[in-house]
């Protein structure tokens, strides 16, 4: 399937655009991954022998629904930004298959990854080193739809276009180079770059965390209307756990490269079925002065992910670890894209967990307090 930028620049008009390029209809989510893995082989002394290999993304299923925000969050190495980098095709994943708006990608019937990247772009966290240091900046913001085939004259239009979106004067900041503008300029022109192509979704890993708060603000502010104008869906990574639920529709938590509860914000954020989950939020409290709790809410680091505990890869942390925990992986389930799902024995009646024995109904019985 091909379809020309001329069509959908940001000249003809978002709305108009947005659903010309809707394929799939308004109940088909925009991404839906199946089954992602990516291992990282790991190399050892002089020769670089395999040493074995980093399970950083194992098995992860998940769908985006058309117009919704769904964050991402988890510790540090937990896969998030494989993750992202296997939805954009950066990187090849060893098993599994993602679906953009019905079409899957990469296969001979399905979209291209050059018409993959027209819909679907990335914003990341290093706002300098995303961008060539020898490019005036509307140049750089200019390069995507150049490739893409459109005219210098209105590439050059196109990205003045969006630096005016971004709130950067096109005839003050258009011809400086990267290294003449702050952290939250820069990353107004990435998200220009990324918007350039008329993209149905962006990706952020943390987009924002490298910025100080006040420009945090704005940035996210710019965010929240470019997705109302350009009738965006965003997959929003981020450490920042407050500003994650301040963005979020709905929100995926990970565990040492797998999913562990994903579900809508407020359900997650009010009341976590995953003792992980709930570690995870708590810590939030361990930071803040007014609410101050005296345990540790997680304790001991995370497993070495080459070598993952086996069945619930968080048991070695988890207060309510029991035999089967160590037997038998817990299992997501698939009841739709609105349900709140979580992978623990504690939450499957039949698991033969012992706070589990005997539930007989769906409904989840809460976290025990840890
Ligand atoms: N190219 C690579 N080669 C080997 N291991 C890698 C590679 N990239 C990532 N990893 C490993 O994969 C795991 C997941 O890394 P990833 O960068 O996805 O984590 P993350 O959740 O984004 O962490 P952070 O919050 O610190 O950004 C980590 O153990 C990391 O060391
Ligand atoms: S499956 Fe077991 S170890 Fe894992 S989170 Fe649930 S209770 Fe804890
Ligand atoms: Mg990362």
């Amino acid at each position: 399937m091909t379809q020309t930028l001329q069509t959908a620049s940001p000249a003809a008009g978002p709305d108009g655009q947005a659903a010309a390029r809707d394929r799939g209809g308004t109940a088909q989510p925009m991404l839906i991954a199946n089954h992602l893995k990516k291992y990282f082989a790991l190399r050892s002394g002089m020769l670089g022998g395999r040493a074995g290999e980093v399970k950083a993304v194992d098995d992860v299923s998940f769908s985006v629904r058309k117009g919704e925000t769904l964050g991402i969050v988890g510790e540090s190495g937990c896969g998030k930004s494989t993750l992202a980098r296997l939805l954009m095709h950066l990187i090849p994943m060893d098993e599994g298959e993602m679906i953009f708006d019905g079409d899957p990608v990469g296969t001979p019937s399905g979209l291209t990854l050059r018409e993959l990247r027209r819909d679907l772009q990335m914003v990341f966290q290093d706002s300098y080193s995303s961008l060539n240091p020898r490019l005036p900046v509307q140049d750089s913001i200019a390069y995507g739809p150049r490739v893409h085939g459109m005219d210098r004259i209105s590439a050059r239009d196109l990205a003045r276009g969006m630096l005016d979106k971004v709130g950067l004067r096109p005839d003050l900041f258009g011809a400086r180079y990267p290294h003449e503008l702050s952290g939250g300029q820069r990353q107004r022109i990435n998200i220009a770059r990324a918007l350039a192509l008329s993209p149905r979704m962006l990706i952020l890993d943390e987009a924002v965390s490298a910025l100080d708060k006040s420009v945090e603000a704005q940035v996210l502010n710019l965010l929240r209307h470019l997705k109302r104008d350009f009738n965006l869906t965003y997959l929003f990574i981020s450490h920042d756990l407050a500003v994650v639920r301040h963005v979020s529709d709905r929100v995926l938590v990970m565990y040492l490269g797998q999913i562990v509860e994903i579900g809508p914000v407020d359900a997650i954020y009010d009341a976590p079925r995953h003792p992980y989950s709930k570690a995870l939020l708590d810590s939030r409290l361990a930071l803040d002065p007014g609410e101050r709790i005296d345990e540790a809410p997680i304790t001991g680091d995370p497993p070495n992910p080459a070598n993952p505990p086996s069945g619930c890869r968080f048991r070695t942390r988890c207060p309510f670890a029991e035999s089967v925990c160590s037997t038998t992986m817990p299992t997501l389930g698939d009841e739709g894209p609105d349900a709140h799902l979580v992978a623990c024995h504690m939450m499957a009646p039949g698991s033969g967990h012992s706070r589990a024995a005997g539930r007989t109904g769906a409904q989840p019985c809460p976290v025990p307090a840890l």
